[in-house]
């Protein structure tokens, strides 16, 4: 072995700071820590982008996503306005494409005698924001159903590739000198004194001053080997890509916009493909996509845009989005363990809440404390209440 080759190992077995999990959350920290000149090893147990980022539909949408409270809401919106300087950057670090798609989000509205009264609500409030009213909306969107009456247009809503986006980050992770360790499971934590110091694996022991855990759903079981528990639980999601290029009635276009709607969304993918999504079963734990989320998904988006029957089909699949039983993620410090972080529980927002918090865990690693950052609610001490059976503040 070479001296060089030698270095590199020790170096992999021994980091200032160990990230456990490949998706898009534990990626992006290793990009943000790595860019602060931190040592840093990332683990995997599968592949990058194996769990929920690489199921997920990509969407940034700050300003259209239910949040379980303000301050989640603020710090999506954090996220949301990090995200484009930060393609670009990664951009030039990783030559990755991340198909950004920054053309808006549509929100169409069907005149319904029953909501009458909402529906002229939401118009009135709408007026000072952008309405498209119907014949602006058909002359934007000339495939969606005749039966809209216009439509809410959010242009700072984006969307982009999730699973490109998880290897762009690891990508320029490794341009900054971070390692990144595939089909590697951590079985325990190190602790020693009250400290961690590393985490045992199926490829050996890796050690490190600092470990985070990011690794979604599968954190409960690492967490299991100091005696600790998460709350966190799956929320299936189905769904399915199809390509517009055989469509009469768009001419083989494909929507520009993205149609958000509180039923179903539909996103406009590069190559001419749109993904549907998504039906939402909390506690759903397989990968099966059924013939009723399948017809549901459809059934929704053809009485959107009429013209998505004449697609032709791709694929269809299912993710398993990590929540939180008050909805709020778990991040920063766990107090009970020295040197040990949590990043877990992003639920259907991990790739938009992806770069703040990269940010937060570089903010809080240069000894930043949450209330500084603003995160007080979302500190992953509130485990040790949550064992007892405390579930506020
Ligand atoms: N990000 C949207 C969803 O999980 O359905």
């Amino acid at each position: 072995m070479t001296m060089k080759r030698v270095d590199r190992e020790s170096k992999r077995r021994n980091s200032e700071v160990l990230v456990i999990g490949g998706g898009v959350i534990g990626s992006a920290i290793a990009y943000y820590l790595s860019c602060d000149g931190l040592e840093v090893t990332q683990l995997e147990a599968a592949h990058q982008a194996n769990g929920a980022s690489g199921h997920a539909a990509g969407m940034l949408a700050a300003g259209l996503e239910h949040f379980s409270s303000e301050e989640l809401r603020r710090w999506a919106q954090r996220s949301q306005q990090l995200m484009g300087p930060l393609i670009k950057e990664l951009k030039l670090h990783s030559e990755i494409n991340v198909g950004m798609n920054d053309s808006g989000f549509v929100v169409p509205f069907i005149k319904d005698r029953k909501r009458e009264e909402e529906f002229s609500e939401t118009i009135e409030r709408a007026k000072q924001k952008h309405w498209w009213n119907k014949s602006k909306l058909q002359d934007e969107i000339p495939w969606i159903t005749k039966k809209a009456e216009g439509a809410l247009f959010y242009p700072q809503e984006h969307q982009l590739l999730p699973a490109e986006l998880t290897k762009a980050y690891i990508k320029g992770a490794q341009k900054n000198g971070a390692a990144f360790i595939d089909h590697c499971t951590v079985s325990r934590l190190l602790l020693d004194n009250g400290r961690v110091t590393g985490v045992e694996t199926n490829q050996g022991t890796y050690t490190a001053d600092k470990v985070v855990i990011a690794a979604g759903l599968g954190s409960d079981a690492i967490l299991r080997s100091i005696g600790t528990q998460l709350n966190t639980y799956p929320v299936k999601g189905e769904m399915v890509a199809l390509s517009m290029q055989t469509t009469q009635t768009m001419n083989g276009e494909t929507l520009r916009y993205t149609i958000y709607t509180p039923d179903v969304y539909i996103v406009p993918k590069p190559n001419q493909e749109i993904w549907i999504g998504a039906t939402s079963i909390p506690y759903g734990n397989d990968y099966k996509v059924s013939a009723s989320g399948l017809n549901t998904l459809l059934h929704r988006a053809t009485g959107w845009v009429p013209g998505i029957g004449e697609a032709s089909f791709i694929r269809t699949w299912a993710g398993l989005r990590p929540q939180t039983v008050d909805g709020l993620p778990y991040i920063g410090a766990y107090s009970e363990v020295q040197g040990l972080y949590l990043a877990v529980g992003h639920y259907r927002n991990g790739v938009l809440l992806s770069a703040v918090t990269g940010e937060t865990m570089s903010r809080l690693l240069s000894g930043e404390t949450e209330d500084e950052i603003g995160i007080r609610s979302f500190s992953a001490s509130r485990i040790i209440k949550e064992r007892r059976g405390i579930y506020c503040c």
